[in-house]
């Protein structure tokens, strides 16, 4: 039996990273105590700059209130220490996409936190089972996966491993419930739904272009304009950043072969430390 969502009052959050630090601020927000945990200071302090970014656009844009606002980043305690997650709840982890210090991560985890505390994983193309294999207690992990950025998507990708248990599972529905966000299930293959889809379209994007069928803004506009999308592969690719978007290719290309081999292009910008948005420069240049 695991903890149900009446008995999660404190949240830890492992990676103060884009995604961990958008993780906590969500649940902040819906009135959750939050511990965000990472291995340095100065990501906790850049993952407290990215959430006072966007709590300040929320507000900006009447999405949120100022004393609402406040009272969630009073909720968000940073550390640098695993330990300080002991009296979590609820674990989502959101470090980098490697497998080996994703397990680092759970094995600790698994010993730190009650046995009956849930611990979930946002990883966008790992295996759940794999990772849930570096615990004693492989039936609490379940598959977390929020979009980017997690503050504005309405949508989180609940994964289900093979040793997922059914109360895990009920739990990260009603959590992402609990921060306004609608869900969807899927099985552990790779890349989910969301990015077994998503990866081969963004890569393709990249092969237009360099391949000369468009420019990289007619192939975004074409794509914004022909199927409705906020944003067009080019775009969308600088927005996760290049190197997450070929580190999942790797992944999906090696468990399901070469249609998810990533495009040239991308491993040379990735080469070339234009990683996107985050690095001022992709296939676009930023601020
Ligand atoms: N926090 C708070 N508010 C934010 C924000 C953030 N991090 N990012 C954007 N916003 C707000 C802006 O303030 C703006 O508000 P306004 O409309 O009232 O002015 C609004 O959201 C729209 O933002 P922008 O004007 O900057 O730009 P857009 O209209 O293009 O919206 C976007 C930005 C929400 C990112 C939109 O383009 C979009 O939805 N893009 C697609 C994103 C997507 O597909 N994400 C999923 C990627 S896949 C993934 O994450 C999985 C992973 O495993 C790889």
């Amino acid at each position: 039996m695991v903890r149900t969502l009446d008995s999660v009052s404190r949240v830890g959050v492992v990676g103060a990273g884009t995604m961990g630090s958008g993780i906590a601020q969500v649940a902040a927000t819906a009135g959750y105590d939050v511990v965000m945990r990472d291995v340095e200071q100065a990501y906790i302090d850049d993952g407290f700059d990215t959430i006072d970014d966007s709590l300040d656009r929320l507000v900006a844009r009447d999405a949120l209130n100022e004393s609402d606002a406040e009272r969630a980043r009073e909720r968000i305690v940073g550390t640098t220490d695993l330990a300080d997650l002991a009296g979590c709840d609820l674990i989502v982890e959101a470090v980098v996409e490697n497998m080996d210090i994703k397990q680092d991560v759970f094995a600790e985890l698994d010993t730190l936190v009650d046995a009956d505390v849930v611990l979930g994983t946002n990883t966008s193309t790992l295996s759940i089972t794999r990772i849930a294999a570096a615990t004693g207690t492989p039936g609490r992990v379940v598959g977390l996966h929020f979009m980017n950025p997690v503050p504005v998507m309405d949508g989180v990708e609940v994964v289900v491993g093979e040793q997922t248990g059914t109360g895990a599972v009920d739990l990260a529905h009603n959590f992402a419930a609990e921060l306004d966000k609608e869900t969807w299930e899927a099985d552990d293959k790779p890349g989910f739904v969301t990015n077994r889809i998503l990866m081969p379209w963004l890569n393709e994007g990249i092969r237009a272009f360099d391949e000369g069928v468009a420019t990289k803004e007619d192939i975004d506009r074409g794509m914004r304009l022909g199927t409705n999308v906020p944003m067009g592969p080019l775009e969308l690719a600088d927005h996760v950043g290049l190197d997450v978007v070929l580190h999942a290719s790797e992944t999906l290309a090696e468990e399901l072969g070469d249609r998810y081999r990533p495009a040239y292009l991308l491993r040379r910008k990735v080469d070339a430390g234009h990683l996107g948005k985050k690095s001022g420069q992709g296939f676009y240049e930023y601020d």
